[in-house]
C-alpha cells in the first residue's frame, strides 16, 4: 500500500531547481539517451523489476497522448465513477515506472525513486512507461500482462516534444526548432527514435494482451476508442456510461480538470487555476490537435522526414493521419 497523497506532498514540498543553460541533463544507458532524472540505478533494476500478470502497462514514446490514455483508462476501469477518478491525480493513478520525482537530477536520491513505490503497490497496478521496448523489465515478455500502446504520427509527437522540452524543468530546453528537429530526425532525443519506439510495439500488436492504439483515432472518435479500451479490459459499459468517459476526456475537459491536468503537479498550478493566466501560459495541455506540425516543419524539413518515413514504414503496415 502506498500513500500517493502524501508522497505527492512530498513532491511539490521539494525545491524547483532550474538548471543553467549549459547543463547536461541526459546520459546513454545501452545506446538509447535518457534523463538522469531516470538513472541508471534505476535503469539496473529494471532488469529485475517483478512483473505481476495483472499489471496494466500503458507504454509510449513521449507525448503520444499517455495522459489522454491515462485519463480514459482510469475512467473505464471505475466505470464513469468521475468523482473516485479525480480522487488522485493522473500522475499517481499511473505511476511513471523509470521516473524520479524531482525537478532536478542532483535531488535523485531525496526522495524513493518511482519503481520503488510501485514494487510496494497492491494490485492490480496501473503503470506508465516510456523507455523502448529493449529498455523495458523483460518480465514484460513472459508475464504478459496486459499493454496499451498509444502512438502518434511522428510529426505532432515532435512538435509537442519540442514545447515540452521548452516547459519540463528535467528536460534540456532546444533554443530552436531547427536544433530539435535535427535530433528528432536522427533518433537522438530522450528515449530514442520514435521509429524505432513504435515499431517494437506495432510489431506485437497482434499478441492478445496488446492494445494498440492511435493518437488520430482517438481524436476522431473518442466514443469508438473508449469502447476499444473497455472491452480490451474486460469491462461492459452501456452507452450512457461510455458518453460520460467520453466526455470527462476531452481536451478541454481534461485541461480544467485539476486531477487530470499534470499543470497542477510540478508545472503551473497557479496559472492552471487562475483563468485570466490560462490562455498566456505555456500549459503541458498545449493544443492537442492533430496538424500542428505545418506551424513548424519547413517544406525542406517536410520533404527530409516523409522520405524517412516511407522508408522505414515501407512494407509494416504502420500509418497515420497527419491531417
Ligand atoms: S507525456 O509527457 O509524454 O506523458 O505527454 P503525453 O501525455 O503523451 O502527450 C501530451 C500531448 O497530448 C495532448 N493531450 C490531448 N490531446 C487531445 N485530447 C486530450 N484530451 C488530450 N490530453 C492531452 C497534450 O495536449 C499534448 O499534445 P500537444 O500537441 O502538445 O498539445
Amino acid at each position: 500500500m502506498v500513500d500517493w497523497q502524501a508522497f505527492g506532498k512530498q513532491v511539490t514540498e521539494l525545491p524547483q531547481i532550474q538548471p543553467t543553460e549549459d547543463e547536461e541533463l541526459t546520459y546513454t544507458y545501452e545506446g538509447t539517451r535518457l534523463l538522469k532524472v531516470s538513472p541508471e540505478s534505476t535503469m539496473n533494476d529494471m532488469k529485475t523489476f517483478q512483473v505481476r500478470e495483472d499489471d496494466l502497462y500503458l507504454i509510449s514514446y513521449p507525448k503520444a497522448g499517455t495522459t489522454w490514455m491515462q485519463e480514459i483508462i482510469s475512467m473505464v476501469v471505475h466505470e464513469g465513477n468521475e468523482e473516485e477518478v479525480n480522487k488522485t491525480h493522473v500522475f499517481f493513478r499511473f505511476p511513471f515506472l523509470e521516473m524520479s520525482w524531482v525537478s532536478h537530477y542532483s535531488q535523485v536520491d531525496m526522495l524513493p525513486p518511482t519503481h520503488k513505490l510501485i514494487e510496494q503497490m497492491d494490485s492490480p497496478r496501473m503503470i506508465k512507461s516510456h523507455l523502448p521496448g529493449e529498455l523495458l523489465p523483460p518480465q514484460i515478455y513472459e508475464k504478459k500482462p496486459k499493454v496499451v500502446y498509444v502512438a502518434r504520427n511522428p510529426k505532432d509527437c515532435a512538435v509537442s516534444f519540442y514545447h515540452f522540452h521548452n516547459l519540463d524543468m528535467t528536460l534540456q530546453s532546444y533554443k530552436t526548432w531547427d536544433a530539435f528537429f535535427t535530433e528528432f530526425y536522427d533518433g537522438t532525443v530522450y528515449n530514442g527514435s520514435w521509429f524505432s519506439h513504435n515499431l517494437f510495439w506495432w510489431n506485437k500488436r497482434h499478441e492478445p494482451n496488446v492494445l494498440f492504439m492511435k493518437y488520430e483515432d482517438m481524436k476522431k472518435d473518442l466514443k469508438g476508442a473508449v469502447k476499444q479500451t473497455a472491452k480490451f479490459l474486460g469491462k461492459q459499459l452501456t452507452d450512457d456510461v461510455v458518453a460520460r468517459i467520453a466526455d470527462h476526456c476531452t481536451f478541454a475537459k481534461m485541461k480544467k480538470n485539476l486531477s487530470a491536468n499534470p499543470d497542477t503537479l510540478g508545472f503551473n498550478e497557479d496559472d492552471c487555476k487562475k483563468e485570466e493566466k490560462k490562455k498566456a501560459q505555456p500549459s503541458f495541455m498545449r493544443k492537442g490537435k492533430v496538424g500542428d506540425w505545418k506551424n513548424y516543419f519547413s517544406v525542406a524539413q517536410n520533404d527530409l522526414f516523409d522520405r524517412r518515413f516511407q522508408e522505414t514504414m515501407a512494407d509494416t503496415g504502420l500509418d497515420f493521419d497527419f491531417n
